[in-house]
């Protein structure tokens, strides 16, 4: 297969000292700073970390854990605990990022063995080097931390897909120096993805939903563009659409958006855009769940046509699920796909009462022949929640990512490994 990067198997791997990023950021209990879940440990531990001991290789880690200020906002130790058990196989933790102690650990390590460095948020560089200018890497190539640590290396895998879109050191600072290589959670992520942006599959779906609405619409623009027969919405991102569409969604709801997306008259108006541009292709909730105090009030849209929901919607109940219609609705549109591709939830699915529109339609998706793919954080943690992980063709390890890859934003991770292979090519 053709790729713009190098992969693992284009270098002989024995004896060279590997600089790995990987993206491990977990739900943390704070309470006693036990990992919650193990999902992206596993993955990148498996697949990628597992193949470099195999070959031998002398391997050092690097990642991050949450964000200043945060109550998981801990050091990598436990990281590297449950990375040893998952591999059994020891993974040295070394308190330190690109200071003596760390140095000392990166020379004296031998073939076959691992070892991780601390979170790399607890150095400034990660923090504060971060935007791209637009034109090369070259801040993020002459912070400190890149100085000290690329001389170490023969070899830079970047396999921290769900950090892709993000433009810190850690990312693409070390790829002007060393080789740059995906590693197999990010090959196999951007395989996939590809797969679902381009494959054929008729008819394909697109189900959005959460509360990211400006990425959603994004990825609706970039989808129906690209030839997606149906865009299903729920969640926010319906309530978007709803108001695009000229319906009242009742203050409450009308509110949220405002608070929450800083931008909303310019989004409500890209979604009019593509309701006039795609009358025929996305679909809207007919019917919706109101959280009354708690208690789940349906309501239904008498005609879609008419513009108004059944009842005066301008209470003070917001929106919290899709109705029992439009789940069947969305149901018969699902078996028929050939491809899916979901992101986000179809309501507050945390919350009992409102959780019904997501399981089913989740259901739905998982016990579908069609090739399906999933993505987003509170995709995959419902999905996981519902026990359905194991029936999905593809879940993503990334959230922000997954859905900035989809939406064809700019990749910074992904951009710095294709200069590099350009770059580390001709030599
Ligand atoms: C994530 O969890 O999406 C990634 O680890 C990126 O984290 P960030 O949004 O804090 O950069």
């Amino acid at each position: 297969m053709k790729r713009d990067f190098l992969v693992l198997e284009d270098f002989e791997l024995e004896g060279k000292k590997i600089l790995v990023r990987v993206d491990i950021n977990s739900s943390i209990n704070p309470e006693n700073g036990e990992i919650l879940d193990d999902t992206r440990i596993r993955r990148h531990a498996e697949k990628t970390i597992k193949y470099l001991a195999d070959k031998k290789a002398k391997i050092v880690i690097i990642a991050h854990q949450s964000r200043p200020g945060n109550l998981d906002f801990v050091p990598l130790e436990k990281h590297a605990e449950k990375m040893s058990e998952i591999i059994n196989k020891r993974v040295k933790f070394i308190p330190d990022i690109c200071n003596a102690k760390a140095k000392k650990a990166i020379r004296d390590l031998k073939k076959n063995e691992i070892l991780m460095l601390d979170n790399l948020r607890f150095h400034d560089d990660e923090i504060n080097v971060r935007e791209y200018n637009g034109r090369n890497f070259e801040p993020q190539e002459k912070t400190e931390m890149v100085k000290s640590l690329a001389p170490e290396f023969d070899l830079f895998v970047n396999d921290a897909f769900a950090t892709a879109h993000r433009c810190q050191p850690s990312i693409v600072g070390f790829s002007s120096e060393i080789p740059t290589i995906a590693g197999k959670v990010m090959e196999n992520e951007i395989e996939q993805l590809n797969k679902a942006l381009k494959g054929k599959g008729n008819p394909s779906l697109l189900i959005l939903g959460g509360s990211k609405a400006e990425d959603s619409v994004k990825i609706a623009t970039n989808f129906l563009e690209r030839g997606i027969d149906k865009v299903l919405t729920g969640g926010l991102v319906a309530n978007i659409f709803l108001t695009a569409s000229g319906i009242d969604i009742g203050n409450s709801s009308k509110d949220y958006i405002k608070n929450k997306i800083k931008n909303h008259k310019e989004i409500i108006s890209k979604a009019k855009e593509l309701i006039e541009k795609y009358p025929k292709n996305i679909e809207m909730p007919n019917d919706i769940a109101l959280n009354c105090g708690g208690f789940r009030k349906g309501i239904l849209c008498e005609e879609f046509d008419s513009k108004a929901f059944v009842e005066n919607l301008s209470d003070r109940c917001p929106v919290n699920d899709i109705g029992v219609e439009t789940v069947v609705r969305y149901i018969t549109e699902i078996n028929k796909a050939k491809k899916i591709i979901a992101n986000g939830p179809m309501g507050v699915f945390e919350e009992k009462e409102f959780s019904g529109g997501t399981m089913e339609v989740f259901s739905a998706i998982a016990k579908s022949e069609a090739y399906t793919v999933v993505g987003g954080g509170e995709t995959a943690a419902a999905f996981n929640m519902y026990g359905l992980k194991n029936d999905i063709d593809h879940i993503s390890t990334g959230g922000g990512a997954c859905i900035s890859y989809l939406a064809g934003k700019f990749m910074p991770a992904i951009e710095a490994m294709k200069r590099n292979k350009e770059k580390f090519s001709k030599k």
